[in-house]
C-alpha cells in the first residue's frame, strides 16, 4: 500500500515537474475555471490525417482542455455532436457545414477563431492555420480569457523561421543551452522526441520553418545516411505544420562531390546541386529551403570565382524552385581583414556595398536575410541601410534569440524592446513611411514574400534555452513575426501567465526585471552606441573592449586618450550615414540630430562631449555603468520576493542565475569604467571609478601557496591584480585582519571560475567558516567560459547578513583543480544596502 502509494505520489510528482520543458504550454489549471460554463463536450477534428497539424490540433485541444479544467474530451470525426470544438480547414469545415463566409478574410497560414454560439469553431486557411487556431484557443483558455470571441488571425509576414546553428558532432555554436537535440557524432539523431517537442513549441508560436544546422555548414550533411536523418526530422515535425531547411556549404560541389569547381556558373556544378536537392526532396517532399553563408568569415561563395552574390544565389534557386523552396540568402558579407588605420574603412557599409548593384538580380524565390543592424547582434545597433536599399529584392529580417553578445543566457535580457524599436523603424525610403516591418513583410515594396528569422539555438536541456526567463524572447519572437504591432509587455504578461501561473506579484515582478533588462545590460555593457564592449576575439560574453579594435574585424570604436567612436558621416567619415534614405542620413549626419544612444555609432566625439542630458559622454559611461549595474542587484531582491509563489525548482534556478548576473554586471561595471578612466584620464565626478572602500584585496592580504597574478585584461581584476595558487597542487591560504567595525556585512569574494578545473574554497573569520565554495560555474551557466583570469570567468559569490568584528582574521584557503588555481581578486564587506 505504503508502495503503491509513493509510487502514485511520484507519478503526480513528475507530471507537475517544473524543469521547464512544457515551456508556456504547461496547460495548468486557471482559477475561476468554473465560471467558464460552456465547456464544449467533445472535439471535432475535420478530415485529418495521423500526420496531419489538424490531427495534431485535435490531440493538443484534448490535452489542453483535460489540463486546465480536468475534463476529457472524446474526439471525433463526426460533424453532429453539440456542443464541440469543431477545427479544421476552410475546405473541410465547408464540406461538413457549407457555407464559411469569412474564409475571404483569410490569407496563408491564417486562422478563424469563434467562441459565439454553442460551438467553438476554428478554421485555418490550410492545416497549419487550423492548429494556430487551436493553440490560441488554449491559450486563451490558459490565461482565463474566456469571453465570447469572434476574429481571423493572419500573419504579418509569410516567413517566419527560426535558425538552429547546430553542428554534426552536436555542438551548438553560439548555444548556450546544451548540445544538439539534431545531430550526435556526424550524423542526424535516430530519436526525435525532442525534436517533435520543440516543433510543438515552435508552431505554437507560429513559427512555420526552422534551419536546423549551422550557417557555417559542414558538408557532410548531404551524406546520403544524412539525407534519410533528414527525412526523419521532416516527419517529426511535419504534424506540427514546422517545415525544414538547411544550411548548405557553397563549396559542397568539390569538397564532397568531388568536382573540380564550385563555380555556381559552371553547368556540372548546376547539375550536382540540381540532384542533390532533387535526393533531399525525394526525403523531404515539403522542404522549406535553403539558407546559405557565402563569403563572410572565411565560408566559400561565388566571389571566389568572380560571380555576384546573385549568381551564387540564384544557382540554388533555380535547384529549389521546381520542389517550390525558397533559399534564404544572407546579407551578412563583410571583409574581416579590413585596416582600421583608413579612417573611411567600414564593416557596417559592407552589406549595402556589397548588395545594392544586385538589387533586381535575384530570382523570386530568393530572400535576402538581413542581420537588424549593421554589424552583428550588438546591443544596440541602428536598422541596417540594406532594408530600404533593396527594392526589387525579397527581405527578410534576422534576430537573435540566442543571446551571443547579450549575456549568454545568464543575464535577464528581454529583447522584444529592442527588436521592436528595429521593427517600428522608419527608414522613409521616397520620403515614404518605411517601417522595417513593412519592408520584410514584402508590402513597402510590393514583394511576393519576406519576413522573419531567428537564431534560437535550443539545446537538450530541459529548459530549452538555459534559463527559464530566457524563454520569454523566443515566445516573444513568434508572437511578433506574426504580429509585430504587438506590444512588447503584453507578450511579456502573456508569457507569464502561461509559463508562471496568475499570481499578481510573480506577473508584476518579472514583467518589471523584464521590462527594465535591456536598458540594464546596455547600461552596464556598452551604451550610447559603441557596442557590447565585450571580447569579438574570444567568447563574447564578458568585457573587454580593447579587442574591439587593432583588428580587422571591424568592431571598431576608435578609443584613444582623447576621443571614441566612429564617425560615420558622409562629411569626415566613412559615408554610412548616407547609405540611409536623405531623410533618415540627415539625422544620423547631424550629431545634433543624433540620439544619444546611437551618439559614438555615428560620431567620434572627445570624452568631453556634451550630451542631450547635460552630462559629458565620459561621465555618462560612468554613470551609466553605475546605474545598469545597481538596477542588476534589485533582480535579485526582486526575485527573493516570489519565495513561495513560484515551484521551488524554478525559483533556484531563476535565483542563481540572478545572482550571477548581480556579480557578473559589478565585473563589467568597473572592468569598463576601469578601462575607459585610464585611456581618458579623467576622473569620475561621483569619484566611484577606482575608489573600492568595502574591499580588501587579495593581493595585499598576506598570502602562503598563493601569488600574485597580473589579470590581463588589467581592467578585469580589482587594482589589476588577482592571486593564484603557486603550483596547480598546492593548497593557497591568504589572510588579513579585517579592519571594518564591527557590525554585519554582505561578504562577497570575487573569484575566477575557469572552465578545465573546480577549484575548492573555504572563507572563515576567526577560523568560523563562513562559506564553502567550488568554482564549478561551467557545469551549471552553459555558457562558453574561459581557460583564462578575465572578464568572462570573473564571478562574485556573497555570503549575507555575516557577523564580523574588527580585527576578525579572514582567511581563504583555495585549493586548486585541474588548470583552475583558485583565484581570487577581492573581497568585500558590504553594509547593508550598498552594493560595492
Ligand atoms: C557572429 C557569430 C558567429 C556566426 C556569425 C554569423 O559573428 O559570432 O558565430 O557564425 O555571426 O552570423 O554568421
Amino acid at each position: 500500500m505504503i508502495f503503491v502509494y509513493l509510487f502514485l505520489s511520484l507519478l503526480a510528482a513528475v507530471a507537475t515537474a517544473e524543469d521547464g520543458s512544457r515551456a508556456w504550454l504547461r496547460y495548468a489549471p486557471v482559477p475561476q475555471a468554473d465560471n467558464y460554463r460552456s465547456h464544449p463536450s467533445s472535439i471535432i477534428a475535420l478530415n485529418s490525417t495521423k500526420s496531419s497539424p489538424v490531427y495534431t490540433a485535435g490531440q493538443e485541444l484534448q490535452h489542453g482542455i483535460k489540463g486546465i479544467f480536468g475534463k476529457q474530451l472524446g474526439i471525433n470525426g463526426t460533424s453532429n455532436s453539440r456542443p464541440a470544438i469543431i477545427v479544421g480547414t476552410v475546405d473541410a469545415y465547408r464540406k461538413a457545414y457549407g457555407n464559411f463566409d469569412e474564409a475571404d478574410g483569410l490569407e496563408e497560414d491564417g486562422f478563424f477563431l469563434s467562441t459565439e454560439g454553442d460551438n467553438v469553431v476554428i478554421v485555418g486557411q490550410n492545416e497549419r492555420g487550423a492548429l494556430y487556431g487551436a493553440f490560441d484557443y488554449l491559450s486563451r483558455l490558459a490565461q482565463a480569457k474566456f469571453s465570447t470571441v469572434s476574429y481571423v488571425s493572419n500573419p504579418h509576414a509569410p516567413i517566419r523561421w527560426v535558425n538552429q546553428w547546430d553542428n554534426m558532432d552536436g555542438s551548438i555554436e553560439r548555444g548556450y543551452a546544451g548540445p544538439s537535440i539534431f545531430f550526435q557524432n556526424g550524423f542526424v539523431v535516430t530519436n526525435t522526441t525532442r525534436v517533435a517537442e520543440y516543433a510543438r513549441l515552435l508552431a505554437s508560436i507560429r513559427i512555420n520553418g526552422i534551419v536546423i544546422n549551422n550557417v557555417n555548414a559542414n558538408v557532410t550533411l548531404l551524406s546520403s545516411r544524412n539525407m534519410d536523418g533528414l527525412g526523419r526530422l521532416a516527419d517529426a515535425m511535419r504534424p506540427y505544420g514546422v517545415q525544414l531547411g538547411i544550411s548548405l556549404n557553397f563549396a559542397s560541389p568539390q569538397t564532397f562531390g568531388g568536382l573540380s569547381t564550385f563555380d555556381p556558373l559552371d553547368p556540372a556544378v548546376d547539375a550536382w546541386w540540381a540532384n542533390i536537392t532533387d535526393q533531399i526532396y525525394t526525403r523531404v517532399p515539403d522542404m522549406a529551403g535553403y539558407l546559405v553563408k557565402a563569403n563572410s568569415e572565411g565560408q566559400p561563395g561565388p566571389l571566389t570565382y568572380n560571380r555576384t552574390l546573385a549568381d551564387g544565389a540564384n544557382m540554388f534557386a533555380r535547384a529549389t524552385k521546381p520542389h517550390g523552396g525558397i533559399v534564404m540568402f544572407r546579407a551578412f558579407v563583410y571583409d574581416n581583414h579590413i585596416n582600421e588605420t583608413n579612417w573611411k574603412n567600414d564593416r557596417a557599409n559592407a552589406a549595402v556595398d556589397f548588395f545594392k548593384d544586385l538589387d533586381g538580380k535575384f530570382d523570386d524565390n530568393v530572400v535576402v536575410q538581413i542581420k537588424y543592424g549593421p554589424i552583428d547582434f550588438q546591443v544596440r545597433e541602428p536598422a541596417s541601410p540594406l532594408f530600404s536599399t533593396l527594392r526589387k529584392t525579397n527581405t527578410a529580417i534576422e534576430l537573435q534569440v540566442t543571446q551571443e553578445y547579450l549575456g549568454q543566457q545568464c543575464h535577464l535580457v528581454y529583447l522584444a524592446p529592442l527588436w521592436k524599436e528595429i521593427l517600428e523603424f522608419d527608414m522613409k525610403a521616397d520620403d515614404r513611411p518605411s517601417k522595417v516591418k513593412d519592408i520584410i513583410s514584402g508590402e513597402r515594396f510590393s514583394r511576393p514574400i519576406g519576413g522573419f528569422a531567428a537564431v534560437v539555438n535550443v539545446g537538450t536541456n530541459a529548459t530549452w534555452l538555459g534559463s527559464h526567463l530566457a524563454m520569454s524572447n523566443l515566445y516573444a519572437y513568434g508572437i511578433m513575426a506574426w504580429d509585430p504591432a504587438a506590444q512588447s509587455e503584453e507578450v511579456l504578461g502573456s508569457w507569464i501567465r502561461l509559463t508562471f501561473g496568475f499570481n499578481r506579484d510573480v506577473m508584476d515582478t518579472i514583467t518589471d526585471m523584464s521590462m527594465k533588462s535591456w536598458p540594464a545590460y546596455e547600461n552596464y555593457s556598452g551604451n550610447l552606441g559603441i557596442q557590447t564592449l565585450t571580447d569579438i576575439l574570444y567568447t563574447h560574453f564578458g568585457p573587454n573592449p580593447a579587442s574591439q579594435d587593432g583588428n580587422g574585424w571591424g568592431q571598431w570604436t576608435r578609443a584613444d586618450s582623447f576621443s571614441i567612436g566612429m564617425d560615420r558621416t558622409v562629411k569626415n567619415g566613412t559615408g554610412n550615414a548616407g547609405q540611409y534614405s536623405p531623410a533618415v542620413a540627415q539625422v544620423y549626419e547631424n550629431i545634433n540630430t543624433t540620439p544619444d544612444n546611437l551618439l559614438l555609432w555615428f560620431h567620434h566625439v572627445n570624452y568631453t562631449q556634451r550630451l542631450k542630458s547635460g552630462k559629458t559622454a565620459i561621465q555618462h559611461f560612468y554613470d551609466a555603468h553605475y546605474e545598469g549595474a545597481a538596477t542588476a542587484q534589485t533582480f535579485v531582491k526582486q526575485w527573493e520576493s516570489l519565495q513561495g509563489k513560484i515551484d521551488a525548482e524554478r525559483y533556484e534556478h531563476v535565483l542563481f542565475r540572478q545572482t550571477y548576473q548581480a556579480g557578473h554586471s559589478l565585473v563589467w561595471r568597473d572592468s569598463i569604467n576601469q578601462f575607459y578612466y585610464n585611456l581618458s584620464q579623467i576622473p569620475d565626478e561621483a569619484k566611484r571609478v577606482g575608489n573600492h572602500p568595502y574591499r580588501i584585496e587579495a593581493e595585499k592580504m598576506a598570502l602562503s601557496g598563493y601569488r600574485t597574478y597580473a589579470v590581463n585584461p588589467f581592467h578585469t581584476a580589482s587594482g589589476y591584480t588577482a592571486i593564484v595558487t603557486t603550483s596547480n597542487s598546492t593548497v593557497g591560504t591568504a589572510t588579513a585582519n579585517v579592519t571594518f567595525a564591527s557590525g554585519t556585512y554582505d561578504v562577497a569574494v570575487n573569484y575566477y571560475d575557469l572552465i578545465g578545473g573546480k577549484a575548492r574554497y573555504e572563507l572563515s573569520l576567526n577560523n568560523r567558516t563562513i562559506g564553502q565554495w567550488t568554482g564549478d560555474l561551467e557545469d551549471k551557466l552553459g555558457h562558453a567560459p574561459s581557460i583564462y583570469l578575465d572578464g568572462h570567468s570573473a564571478t562574485r559569490i556573497t555570503f549575507r547578513g555575516v557577523e564580523v568584528n574588527k580585527g576578525d582574521i579572514l582567511k581563504i584557503v583555495g585549493k586548486p583543480d585541474g588548470i583552475e588555481p583558485a583565484p581570487i581578486d577581492y573581497i568585500s564587506f558590504l553594509p547593508p544596502g550598498v552594493a560595492d
